[in-house]
């Protein structure tokens, strides 16, 4: 094991641990140090199967000096708490997704880390996938020319007792429900791709999860502040789940991923790099359409990797907060356009919707 191996703990000891624990080993530049859990029995096997240290808490954790990164990995609503405790510890930081349950969070968590000089980045990773980066740099190169929708499609399915496995996957005070939690990914590449929308006019319902207290489902209409409009369809009431799309329509090309699979890729006017990019991603990829285990660790793996890239040259991690803030914005925008069933307005003037 090289000692120029920046080392990882990780905060949380549930279902995306071992990606993160997986994703870290795989690495040549990174080393799994330990895990910290207040479930012992999850800690245990997380231990166990990592052969790393176990901590019951936090705090424990955060006295290890080998330990450079925090990744935070509990549930949504407890972010905000671990992510000031590490940056007050000096340790950089990967937060999961959703990384904050407001924009007064989000804000201080940023002055947070900035004040005490560490970085922080959040895992937001389907924002590596190569047909993604190949649409970013098409729309960047104007290639699309005006475009006119940019929408995302997330038919995805979720067994009630996934959601009954632990109480905050009920509740959304904690962070859960389709909008914030599976549809933030999608959500979030299309605001990284498009920009910021302008207005959001959302609808939500509970279609196949009677006992849980929260949507399955959203429909949602954006306009974005291009110009152009889109609609985010996403539901984990749809068995068995098929691949997620991410779809952009211009008035000279169109770009549609499915999964991680470019399924189509066509301009008016065709450049050398085309063939290659319709080659993009395999059929086959698992990307949690079915269930919430149904993923792989390649982009983790990517995330972390910046992470340590970002350490070792002082440059800022891929997924900045400042990046993830809009989308944030945009999903409780979501969540007062559904309760009050009527159109928002962006930028939020205040925040309280849930
Ligand atoms: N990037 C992705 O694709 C992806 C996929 C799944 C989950 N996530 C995110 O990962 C996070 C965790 O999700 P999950 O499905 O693993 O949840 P989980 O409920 O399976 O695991 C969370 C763990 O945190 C532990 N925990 C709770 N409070 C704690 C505390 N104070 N200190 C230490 N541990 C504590 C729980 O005991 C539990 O083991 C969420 O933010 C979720 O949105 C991201």
């Amino acid at each position: 094991m090289s000692s120029s191996k920046i080392g990882f703990g990780l905060l949380g000891a549930g279902l995306i641990a071992p990606f993160h624990a997986k994703a870290i080993n795989n690495s040549s530049l990174a080393r799994l140090i330990g895990v910290s859990d207040v479930n012992a029995d999850r800690l245990a096997k997380m231990t166990s199967e990592f052969g790393c240290a176990g901590y019951s808490n936090l705090e424990t954790m955060l006295e290890n000096p080998e330990i450079q990164v925090i990744n935070i990995l509990t549930p949504n609503h407890l972010h905000f708490d671990a992510v000031v405790k590490a940056a007050q510890a000096g340790k950089h930081i990967l937060v999961e997704k959703p990384p904050a349950m407001s924009l007064q969070q989000i804000d201080s968590m940023d002055a947070v880390c900035r004040s005490a000089g560490v970085k922080i980045g959040v895992v937001l990773q389907c924002r590596v996938r190569k047909p993604i980066q190949a649409m970013r740099e098409a729309i960047q190169k104007g290639r699309f020319g005006k475009i006119f929708h940019a929408d995302t499609y997330m038919k995805w399915f979720r067994s009630t007792e996934y959601y009954q496995s632990d109480a905050w996957r009920m509740s959304r005070r904690s962070g859960a429900g389709v909008t914030i939690q599976q549809a933030f990914h999608y959500l979030d590449l299309l605001l990284y791709l498009m920009g910021p929308a302008k207005t959001v006019h959302a609808r939500m319902n509970n279609l196949a999860h009677p006992k849980v207290e929260i949507e399955d489902t959203l429909l949602a209409f954006l306009d974005y502040q291009n110009g152009a409009q889109g609609v985010v369809q996403a539901s984990t009431a749809l068995w068995p789940g098929t691949d997620l799309r991410v779809e952009i329509n211009g008035e000279n090309g169109t770009a549609i991923m499915v999964g991680e699979r470019m399924e189509t890729w066509k301009f008016k006017e065709e450049c050398p790099e085309d063939m290659e990019i319709r080659q993009t991603g395999g059929a086959t990829v698992a990307t949690g359409a079915t269930g919430p285990a149904d993923l792989g660790f390649r982009d983790h793996q990517t995330v972390i990797e910046d992470m340590v890239e970002a350490i070792q040259t002082g440059r800022d991690p891929f997924i900045t907060l400042a990046s993830v803030r809009p989308t944030l914005e945009t999903a409780l925008a979501m969540y007062r356009s559904a309760k009050n069933q009527a159109p928002v307005q962006l930028p939020l003037t205040d925040e309280e919707v849930w």
